[in-house]
Protein backbone atom coordinates (compact mmCIF):
# COMPACT_ATOMS: atom_id res chain seq x y z
CA UNK A 1 0.00 0.00 0.00
CA UNK A 2 1.66 3.60 -1.12
CA UNK A 3 0.62 6.58 1.18
CA UNK A 4 1.39 9.75 0.11
CA UNK A 5 1.50 11.49 3.48
CA UNK A 6 1.85 15.58 3.52
CA UNK A 7 3.21 17.66 7.13
CA UNK A 8 4.43 20.98 7.27
CA UNK A 9 6.43 19.80 10.38
CA UNK A 10 8.67 16.96 10.69
CA UNK A 11 11.41 16.20 13.46
CA UNK A 12 14.12 16.52 13.22
CA UNK A 13 14.49 18.56 9.91
CA UNK A 14 11.28 21.41 11.20
CA UNK A 15 10.11 21.30 14.55
CA UNK A 16 7.60 23.83 16.05
CA UNK A 17 5.29 21.67 18.11
CA UNK A 18 4.08 18.10 18.41
CA UNK A 19 3.11 18.14 15.00
CA UNK A 20 6.55 17.38 13.74
CA UNK A 21 7.28 14.38 16.60
CA UNK A 22 4.02 12.85 15.67
CA UNK A 23 4.56 13.04 11.57
CA UNK A 24 8.30 11.48 12.19
CA UNK A 25 6.96 9.36 14.44
CA UNK A 26 3.58 7.89 12.86
CA UNK A 27 5.82 7.86 9.36
CA UNK A 28 8.31 5.58 11.04
CA UNK A 29 6.08 2.95 12.63
CA UNK A 30 4.23 2.39 9.50
CA UNK A 31 7.36 1.50 7.75
CA UNK A 32 8.51 -0.36 9.81
CA UNK A 33 5.66 -2.08 9.25
CA UNK A 34 5.71 -2.11 5.92
CA UNK A 35 3.89 0.62 4.35
CA UNK A 36 5.36 2.47 1.79
CA UNK A 37 4.90 5.83 2.50
CA UNK A 38 5.70 9.20 0.65
CA UNK A 39 6.83 11.62 3.10
CA UNK A 40 6.29 15.26 1.23
CA UNK A 41 7.24 18.11 3.31
CA UNK A 42 7.90 22.11 2.53
CA UNK A 43 10.97 22.80 1.60
CA UNK A 44 12.29 25.62 3.99
CA UNK A 45 15.91 25.72 2.94
CA UNK A 46 18.94 24.00 4.50
CA UNK A 47 17.51 20.45 4.40
CA UNK A 48 20.09 17.88 2.82
CA UNK A 49 19.23 14.88 0.70
CA UNK A 50 21.83 12.36 -0.19
CA UNK A 51 21.15 10.73 -3.56
CA UNK A 52 18.81 13.43 -4.85
CA UNK A 53 16.31 13.26 -7.74
CA UNK A 54 14.55 16.54 -8.68
CA UNK A 55 11.72 17.45 -11.25
CA UNK A 56 9.07 20.50 -11.75
CA UNK A 57 5.60 20.49 -11.06
CA UNK A 58 2.98 21.56 -13.03
CA UNK A 59 0.98 24.44 -11.37
CA UNK A 60 -1.03 27.34 -11.93
CA UNK A 61 1.06 30.54 -12.07
CA UNK A 62 -0.57 31.98 -8.67
CA UNK A 63 1.88 29.08 -7.33
CA UNK A 64 4.84 30.14 -8.94
CA UNK A 65 7.68 27.44 -9.95
CA UNK A 66 7.60 24.49 -8.31
CA UNK A 67 10.28 21.88 -7.61
CA UNK A 68 10.14 18.45 -5.75
CA UNK A 69 13.04 16.94 -4.54
CA UNK A 70 13.21 13.29 -3.48
CA UNK A 71 16.22 11.51 -1.56
CA UNK A 72 17.35 10.18 1.63
CA UNK A 73 17.35 12.51 4.87
CA UNK A 74 20.05 10.53 7.42
CA UNK A 75 17.20 10.88 10.48
CA UNK A 76 14.33 10.55 8.24
CA UNK A 77 14.80 8.44 5.62
CA UNK A 78 13.17 8.49 2.13
CA UNK A 79 11.97 12.34 2.09
CA UNK A 80 9.69 14.31 -0.63
CA UNK A 81 10.14 17.93 -0.15
CA UNK A 82 8.72 20.34 -2.62
CA UNK A 83 9.69 24.10 -2.85
CA UNK A 84 7.75 27.03 -4.34
CA UNK A 85 8.77 30.76 -4.24
CA UNK A 86 8.59 32.27 -0.72
CA UNK A 87 8.59 28.90 1.37
CA UNK A 88 12.03 28.81 2.42
CA UNK A 89 12.35 30.98 5.47
CA UNK A 90 13.67 31.29 8.59
CA UNK A 91 11.12 29.31 10.76
CA UNK A 92 8.11 27.71 9.05
CA UNK A 93 5.45 30.20 10.01
CA UNK A 94 7.13 32.73 12.25
CA UNK A 95 9.46 36.27 11.40
CA UNK A 96 12.23 36.87 14.17
CA UNK A 97 9.78 39.20 16.15
CA UNK A 98 7.16 36.61 17.12
CA UNK A 99 4.54 37.54 14.61
CA UNK A 100 3.47 35.22 11.61
CA UNK A 101 4.79 36.06 8.23
CA UNK A 102 2.61 38.24 6.86
CA UNK A 103 2.42 35.74 3.29
CA UNK A 104 1.60 32.56 5.25
CA UNK A 105 -1.35 32.41 3.02
CA UNK A 106 0.17 32.38 -0.08
CA UNK A 107 2.98 29.88 1.30
CA UNK A 108 0.96 27.04 2.46
CA UNK A 109 -2.02 27.59 -0.09
CA UNK A 110 0.75 27.64 -2.90
CA UNK A 111 2.72 24.72 -0.88
CA UNK A 112 -0.91 22.66 -0.40
CA UNK A 113 -1.70 23.46 -4.55
CA UNK A 114 1.69 21.72 -5.00
CA UNK A 115 1.01 18.32 -3.45
CA UNK A 116 -2.14 18.32 -5.11
CA UNK A 117 -0.50 18.32 -8.09
CA UNK A 118 2.46 15.70 -6.35
CA UNK A 119 -0.50 13.81 -5.68
CA UNK A 120 -1.69 13.71 -9.52
CA UNK A 121 1.86 12.84 -10.49
CA UNK A 122 2.64 9.60 -8.22
CA UNK A 123 -1.54 8.33 -7.78
CA UNK A 124 -1.43 6.82 -3.77
CA UNK A 125 -3.29 4.27 -3.18
CA UNK A 126 -4.20 7.08 0.31
CA UNK A 127 -3.70 10.83 1.07
CA UNK A 128 -3.12 11.66 4.12
CA UNK A 129 -3.01 15.20 5.15
CA UNK A 130 -2.27 17.18 8.60
CA UNK A 131 -3.42 20.46 9.98
CA UNK A 132 -4.97 23.05 7.90
CA UNK A 133 -1.49 23.73 6.00
CA UNK A 134 -2.26 20.76 3.86
CA UNK A 135 -6.24 20.96 3.64
CA UNK A 136 -6.42 23.09 0.53
CA UNK A 137 -4.59 20.01 -1.82
CA UNK A 138 -8.42 18.83 -1.87
CA UNK A 139 -9.92 21.55 -3.40
CA UNK A 140 -7.78 21.11 -6.34
CA UNK A 141 -8.24 17.19 -7.22
CA UNK A 142 -11.25 16.12 -8.92
CA UNK A 143 -10.94 12.38 -7.82
CA UNK A 144 -8.44 12.32 -4.99
CA UNK A 145 -7.75 8.71 -3.39
CA UNK A 146 -9.40 8.21 -0.21
CA UNK A 147 -7.99 10.89 1.86
CA UNK A 148 -7.53 11.08 5.86
CA UNK A 149 -7.28 14.51 7.42
CA UNK A 150 -5.17 14.29 10.99
CA UNK A 151 -6.01 17.06 13.18
CA UNK A 152 -3.64 17.51 15.37
CA UNK A 153 -4.84 21.09 16.49
CA UNK A 154 -8.23 23.13 15.68
CA UNK A 155 -6.91 26.57 17.54
CA UNK A 156 -5.31 26.91 14.45
CA UNK A 157 -7.40 27.21 11.16
CA UNK A 158 -5.19 29.71 8.66
CA UNK A 159 -8.06 31.42 7.69
CA UNK A 160 -7.50 33.73 5.11
CA UNK A 161 -9.10 36.26 2.58
CA UNK A 162 -12.16 34.67 0.52
CA UNK A 163 -10.30 35.96 -2.78
CA UNK A 164 -8.41 32.57 -2.74
CA UNK A 165 -11.83 30.52 -3.48
CA UNK A 166 -11.21 31.95 -7.07
CA UNK A 167 -7.67 30.40 -7.15
CA UNK A 168 -7.48 26.71 -4.82
CA UNK A 169 -9.22 24.74 -7.28
CA UNK A 170 -12.24 23.47 -8.80
CA UNK A 171 -13.99 22.31 -5.34
CA UNK A 172 -12.95 26.03 -3.69
CA UNK A 173 -16.71 26.15 -2.56
CA UNK A 174 -16.38 24.12 0.41
CA UNK A 175 -13.44 26.17 1.45
CA UNK A 176 -15.76 28.93 1.88
CA UNK A 177 -16.28 30.50 5.64
CA UNK A 178 -18.03 33.58 6.20
CA UNK A 179 -16.33 35.54 3.63
CA UNK A 180 -13.38 33.63 4.07
CA UNK A 181 -10.94 31.08 3.03
CA UNK A 182 -10.53 27.94 5.53
CA UNK A 183 -8.55 25.35 4.88
CA UNK A 184 -9.60 23.19 7.20
CA UNK A 185 -12.81 23.41 7.09
CA UNK A 186 -12.91 22.06 3.22
CA UNK A 187 -11.24 19.48 3.63
CA UNK A 188 -12.83 18.64 6.52
CA UNK A 189 -15.90 18.08 3.98
CA UNK A 190 -13.71 16.30 1.53
CA UNK A 191 -11.78 14.11 3.55
CA UNK A 192 -12.77 10.59 3.91
CA UNK A 193 -11.61 10.07 7.28
CA UNK A 194 -10.92 13.30 9.99
CA UNK A 195 -8.89 11.74 12.45
CA UNK A 196 -8.31 13.81 15.80
CA UNK A 197 -5.18 13.12 17.67
CA UNK A 198 -7.01 11.38 20.75
CA UNK A 199 -10.42 10.13 21.39
CA UNK A 200 -11.34 12.56 24.02
CA UNK A 201 -10.32 15.19 21.71
CA UNK A 202 -12.87 13.80 18.74
CA UNK A 203 -15.48 13.83 21.18
CA UNK A 204 -14.57 17.73 22.23
CA UNK A 205 -13.81 19.17 19.01
CA UNK A 206 -17.76 18.12 18.09
CA UNK A 207 -19.32 20.42 21.14
CA UNK A 208 -19.57 24.12 20.84
CA UNK A 209 -16.74 24.58 23.58
CA UNK A 210 -13.85 22.52 22.10
CA UNK A 211 -15.14 23.26 18.42
CA UNK A 212 -13.09 26.32 17.34
CA UNK A 213 -16.03 27.77 15.01
CA UNK A 214 -15.67 23.81 13.76
CA UNK A 215 -17.87 21.62 15.57
CA UNK A 216 -21.19 22.30 13.41
CA UNK A 217 -19.56 21.19 10.41
CA UNK A 218 -17.66 18.03 12.43
CA UNK A 219 -21.04 16.82 13.76
CA UNK A 220 -22.38 17.11 10.06
CA UNK A 221 -19.59 14.04 8.96
CA UNK A 222 -20.98 11.70 11.60
CA UNK A 223 -19.01 8.90 11.60
CA UNK A 224 -16.41 10.17 9.70
CA UNK A 225 -14.54 11.63 12.26
CA UNK A 226 -12.57 9.31 15.11
CA UNK A 227 -9.71 9.67 16.89
CA UNK A 228 -6.95 7.80 17.56
CA UNK A 229 -4.17 8.41 19.91
CA UNK A 230 -1.05 9.47 19.08
CA UNK A 231 2.61 7.68 20.37
CA UNK A 232 5.94 8.95 21.23
CA UNK A 233 8.97 7.71 19.62
CA UNK A 234 10.54 5.51 22.66
CA UNK A 235 14.04 5.50 21.14
CA UNK A 236 14.10 9.08 21.23
CA UNK A 237 12.66 8.89 24.90
CA UNK A 238 14.44 6.16 26.23
CA UNK A 239 15.86 6.79 30.17
CA UNK A 240 18.21 3.38 29.39
CA UNK A 241 19.92 5.05 26.50
CA UNK A 242 19.00 8.51 27.09
CA UNK A 243 22.60 10.57 26.28
CA UNK A 244 21.45 13.89 27.79
CA UNK A 245 20.41 12.31 31.48
CA UNK A 246 22.74 12.05 34.02
CA UNK A 247 21.94 8.46 35.08
CA UNK A 248 20.29 5.82 32.90
CA UNK A 249 17.60 4.16 34.34
CA UNK A 250 14.52 1.52 33.47
CA UNK A 251 11.64 -0.05 34.86
CA UNK A 252 13.98 -2.20 37.23
CA UNK A 253 16.56 0.22 38.31
CA UNK A 254 14.27 3.05 39.21
CA UNK A 255 16.32 4.46 42.09
CA UNK A 256 18.81 5.54 39.42
CA UNK A 257 16.36 8.22 38.84
CA UNK A 258 17.44 9.69 42.05
CA UNK A 259 20.84 10.77 40.50
CA UNK A 260 18.86 12.80 37.52
CA UNK A 261 16.92 14.71 40.43
CA UNK A 262 20.03 15.69 42.16
CA UNK A 263 21.42 16.84 38.69
CA UNK A 264 18.24 18.77 38.04
CA UNK A 265 17.98 20.34 41.88
CA UNK A 266 22.10 21.40 41.40
CA UNK A 267 21.52 22.84 37.77
CA UNK A 268 18.67 25.26 39.91
CA UNK A 269 21.12 25.83 43.09
CA UNK A 270 18.10 23.81 45.14
CA UNK A 271 19.49 22.25 48.05
CA UNK A 272 18.70 18.02 47.99
CA UNK A 273 16.19 17.74 50.56
CA UNK A 274 12.40 15.70 50.94
CA UNK A 275 10.67 18.59 49.00
CA UNK A 276 9.12 17.48 45.79
CA UNK A 277 10.43 18.46 42.70
CA UNK A 278 8.05 19.61 40.07
CA UNK A 279 8.68 20.60 36.34
CA UNK A 280 7.27 22.13 32.91
CA UNK A 281 8.32 21.94 29.30
CA UNK A 282 6.17 23.89 27.17
CA UNK A 283 5.27 26.23 24.49
CA UNK A 284 4.36 29.30 26.50
CA UNK A 285 0.55 29.91 25.19
CA UNK A 286 -2.66 30.21 26.00
CA UNK A 287 -3.64 26.64 25.32
CA UNK A 288 -1.27 25.36 27.80
CA UNK A 289 -2.63 27.23 30.54
CA UNK A 290 0.23 28.17 32.52
CA UNK A 291 -1.25 31.19 33.73
CA UNK A 292 -3.15 29.01 35.73
CA UNK A 293 -0.20 28.28 37.72
CA UNK A 294 1.26 32.02 37.96
CA UNK A 295 -1.27 32.11 41.46
CA UNK A 296 0.03 29.26 42.61
CA UNK A 297 3.96 30.24 42.54
CA UNK A 298 3.35 32.50 45.73
CA UNK A 299 1.76 29.07 47.71
CA UNK A 300 5.13 26.74 46.44
CA UNK A 301 6.73 27.37 50.30
CA UNK A 302 3.06 26.19 51.56
CA UNK A 303 2.69 22.90 50.06
CA UNK A 304 6.12 22.45 49.87
CA UNK A 305 6.92 21.69 46.24
CA UNK A 306 10.04 22.84 43.81
CA UNK A 307 8.79 23.87 40.11
CA UNK A 308 11.23 24.84 37.27
CA UNK A 309 9.53 25.60 33.87
CA UNK A 310 11.25 25.55 30.83
CA UNK A 311 9.47 27.38 28.03
CA UNK A 312 9.49 29.49 24.98
CA UNK A 313 6.79 31.69 22.58
CA UNK A 314 4.35 34.00 24.69
CA UNK A 315 6.40 37.62 25.57
CA UNK A 316 3.93 38.46 28.55
CA UNK A 317 3.84 35.30 29.80
CA UNK A 318 7.50 34.58 29.80
CA UNK A 319 7.78 38.25 31.73
CA UNK A 320 5.65 37.20 34.28
CA UNK A 321 7.42 33.99 35.19
CA UNK A 322 10.46 35.96 35.13
CA UNK A 323 9.10 37.84 37.39
CA UNK A 324 7.88 34.83 39.62
CA UNK A 325 11.86 33.68 39.63
CA UNK A 326 13.10 36.59 41.16
CA UNK A 327 10.30 36.83 43.93
CA UNK A 328 10.60 33.04 44.52
CA UNK A 329 13.95 31.59 43.97
CA UNK A 330 14.08 29.13 46.62
CA UNK A 331 10.94 27.45 45.35
CA UNK A 332 10.37 28.24 41.10
CA UNK A 333 12.87 28.72 38.44
CA UNK A 334 11.82 29.97 34.52
CA UNK A 335 13.98 28.68 31.89
CA UNK A 336 12.99 30.95 28.94
CA UNK A 337 13.79 28.86 25.50
CA UNK A 338 13.47 25.71 23.31
CA UNK A 339 16.29 23.58 25.10
CA UNK A 340 15.91 19.73 23.78
CA UNK A 341 18.71 18.46 25.90
CA UNK A 342 17.70 20.13 29.13
CA UNK A 343 14.22 19.28 28.60
CA UNK A 344 15.23 15.30 28.53
CA UNK A 345 16.61 15.92 32.01
CA UNK A 346 13.64 18.20 33.08
CA UNK A 347 11.75 14.64 32.39
CA UNK A 348 14.09 12.46 33.81
CA UNK A 349 14.58 14.23 36.80
CA UNK A 350 11.55 15.48 38.40
CA UNK A 351 9.32 13.75 40.97
CA UNK A 352 6.38 15.56 39.36
CA UNK A 353 5.48 16.71 36.10
CA UNK A 354 2.86 19.79 35.08
CA UNK A 355 0.81 20.11 32.44
CA UNK A 356 -2.44 22.83 33.41
CA UNK A 357 -3.72 22.69 30.11
CA UNK A 358 -6.57 24.30 28.68
CA UNK A 359 -7.36 21.89 26.19
CA UNK A 360 -5.02 19.22 24.73
CA UNK A 361 -5.76 17.40 21.37
CA UNK A 362 -3.60 14.78 22.64
CA UNK A 363 -0.30 15.89 24.30
CA UNK A 364 3.25 14.06 23.92
CA UNK A 365 4.95 15.46 26.98
CA UNK A 366 2.81 13.83 29.45
CA UNK A 367 3.60 10.70 27.82
CA UNK A 368 7.14 11.55 28.26
CA UNK A 369 7.17 12.14 31.44
CA UNK A 370 5.72 8.92 32.42
CA UNK A 371 8.45 6.96 30.20
CA UNK A 372 10.69 8.39 32.63
CA UNK A 373 8.90 7.54 35.59
CA UNK A 374 7.44 11.57 36.05
CA UNK A 375 3.87 11.51 37.95
CA UNK A 376 2.00 13.57 35.79
CA UNK A 377 -0.87 16.31 37.29
CA UNK A 378 -2.86 17.29 34.11
CA UNK A 379 -6.18 18.92 33.60
CA UNK A 380 -9.14 16.97 32.13
CA UNK A 381 -9.30 17.57 28.38
CA UNK A 382 -8.56 15.90 25.38
CA UNK A 383 -5.24 13.13 25.24
CA UNK A 384 -4.78 13.98 28.55
CA UNK A 385 -7.80 12.09 29.86
CA UNK A 386 -7.06 9.32 27.19
CA UNK A 387 -3.40 9.07 28.83
CA UNK A 388 -3.70 9.74 32.63
CA UNK A 389 -6.26 8.02 34.56
CA UNK A 390 -6.46 9.66 38.41
CA UNK A 391 -4.47 7.33 40.74
CA UNK A 392 -6.74 8.33 43.62
CA UNK A 393 -9.30 7.08 41.75
CA UNK A 394 -8.38 3.89 39.84
CA UNK A 395 -6.29 1.18 40.98
CA UNK A 396 -4.56 1.78 37.93
CA UNK A 397 -4.13 5.67 37.84
CA UNK A 398 -1.16 6.85 36.58
CA UNK A 399 -1.56 10.70 37.50
CA UNK A 400 -3.23 13.12 39.31
CA UNK A 401 -6.29 15.04 37.26
CA UNK A 402 -7.50 18.54 37.88
CA UNK A 403 -11.21 18.15 36.68
CA UNK A 404 -11.14 22.00 35.53
CA UNK A 405 -8.62 24.10 34.16
CA UNK A 406 -8.38 26.75 37.24
CA UNK A 407 -5.83 27.41 39.54
CA UNK A 408 -7.63 25.78 42.54
CA UNK A 409 -8.09 22.57 40.24
CA UNK A 410 -4.79 22.59 39.45
CA UNK A 411 -3.41 23.27 42.74
CA UNK A 412 -5.97 20.54 44.63
CA UNK A 413 -4.48 18.22 42.34
CA UNK A 414 -0.92 19.34 43.35
CA UNK A 415 -1.61 18.97 46.84
CA UNK A 416 -2.41 15.13 46.08
CA UNK A 417 0.56 14.59 44.18
CA UNK A 418 3.05 15.67 46.79
CA UNK A 419 0.89 13.77 49.17
CA UNK A 420 1.57 10.80 46.89
CA UNK A 421 5.09 11.20 45.79
CA UNK A 422 6.46 12.42 49.68
CA UNK A 423 5.90 8.19 50.07
CA UNK A 424 8.70 6.61 48.86
CA UNK A 425 6.76 2.87 48.87
CA UNK A 426 3.36 4.58 47.38
CA UNK A 427 5.71 6.26 44.82
CA UNK A 428 7.46 3.79 43.53
CA UNK A 429 3.71 1.83 42.87
CA UNK A 430 3.01 4.34 41.04
CA UNK A 431 6.42 4.81 38.75
CA UNK A 432 6.68 1.43 38.56
CA UNK A 433 3.04 0.96 36.79
CA UNK A 434 3.74 3.76 34.54
CA UNK A 435 7.44 2.51 33.13
CA UNK A 436 5.71 -0.19 32.06
CA UNK A 437 3.28 0.74 29.53
CA UNK A 438 3.97 0.81 26.33
CA UNK A 439 3.82 4.67 24.50
CA UNK A 440 5.41 3.36 21.50
CA UNK A 441 3.78 4.19 18.09
CA UNK A 442 3.12 0.32 17.53
CA UNK A 443 -0.53 0.65 18.29
CA UNK A 444 -2.01 3.53 16.59
CA UNK A 445 0.69 3.09 13.29
CA UNK A 446 -1.71 -0.17 13.33
CA UNK A 447 -4.95 1.82 13.84
CA UNK A 448 -3.79 3.83 11.03
CA UNK A 449 -3.14 1.20 8.86
CA UNK A 450 -6.25 -0.22 9.51
CA UNK A 451 -8.01 2.71 8.63
CA UNK A 452 -6.21 3.03 5.27
CA UNK A 453 -6.71 -0.68 4.59
CA UNK A 454 -10.14 0.15 4.78
CA UNK A 455 -10.78 2.47 2.80
CA UNK A 456 -8.24 1.13 -0.19
CA UNK A 457 -11.23 -1.76 0.47
CA UNK A 458 -14.19 0.40 0.19
CA UNK A 459 -12.98 2.51 -2.77
CA UNK A 460 -12.10 -0.77 -4.61
CA UNK A 461 -15.43 -2.10 -3.98
CA UNK A 462 -18.28 -1.55 -7.34
CA UNK A 463 -20.91 0.84 -6.60
CA UNK A 464 -23.93 -1.19 -6.17
CA UNK A 465 -26.78 -0.06 -8.49
CA UNK A 466 -30.38 -0.37 -7.53
P1 LIG B 1 2.31 20.99 21.43
O1 LIG B 1 2.50 20.34 20.12
O2 LIG B 1 0.92 21.49 21.65
O3 LIG B 1 3.35 22.03 21.74
P2 LIG B 1 2.99 18.36 22.54
O4 LIG B 1 3.01 17.89 23.96
O5 LIG B 1 2.22 17.57 21.57
O6 LIG B 1 2.49 19.88 22.58
O7 LIG B 1 4.46 18.40 21.95
C1 LIG B 1 5.44 19.32 22.33
C2 LIG B 1 6.82 18.77 22.02
O8 LIG B 1 7.76 19.84 22.02
C3 LIG B 1 7.30 17.77 23.06
O9 LIG B 1 8.14 16.81 22.48
C4 LIG B 1 8.12 18.67 24.04
O10 LIG B 1 9.12 17.94 24.72
C5 LIG B 1 8.70 19.68 23.10
N1 LIG B 1 8.90 21.00 23.72
C6 LIG B 1 7.93 21.92 23.98
N2 LIG B 1 8.46 23.02 24.53
C7 LIG B 1 9.78 22.79 24.63
C8 LIG B 1 10.89 23.58 25.13
N3 LIG B 1 10.71 24.79 25.61
N4 LIG B 1 12.13 23.03 25.07
C9 LIG B 1 12.30 21.79 24.57
N5 LIG B 1 11.31 21.00 24.09
C10 LIG B 1 10.07 21.50 24.12
C1 LIG C 1 -0.65 19.69 18.53
C2 LIG C 1 -1.36 19.61 19.88
C3 LIG C 1 -0.82 18.53 20.78
C4 LIG C 1 -0.57 17.24 20.02
C5 LIG C 1 0.31 17.51 18.82
C6 LIG C 1 0.63 16.26 17.99
O1 LIG C 1 0.47 20.49 18.57
O2 LIG C 1 -1.35 20.86 20.54
O3 LIG C 1 -1.73 18.29 21.83
O4 LIG C 1 0.06 16.30 20.87
O5 LIG C 1 -0.31 18.42 17.96
O6 LIG C 1 -0.52 15.66 17.47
Amino acid sequence: MRVLFATAELSPVATVGGLAAAAAGLVAELRRSGVEVDLVMPDYGGISLVDETTFALDVPDWVGAATVRRGHQPDVGALTTISIPGLARSHPYLQPNGEGWPDNDQRFFGFARAVAAYCEHVAPDVLHLNDWHTGPALAALHAPPPTVLSIHNLAYQGVADGGWLGLIGPRAGHYEWWGGTNPLSGAMALADRIVAVSPTYAEEIRTPAGGFGLDGPLRHRGDAVIGILNGIDTDVWNPATDPHIAANFDARTLDAKEANRLALLGRFGWPDDEVPLATVVTRLTEQKGIDLLVPVLALLDQIPLRLAVLGSGDAALAAQLRAAGTAHPDWFTFVEGYDEALSHLMFAGADLFVMPSRFEPCGLTQMQAMRYATVPVVTAVGGLVDTVPDADESADGLGFVAARPTSVHVLAALFRACRRVSKKRRRLALQKRMASIDWSWAAPAGEYEELYRSLVVSDELPAVTP
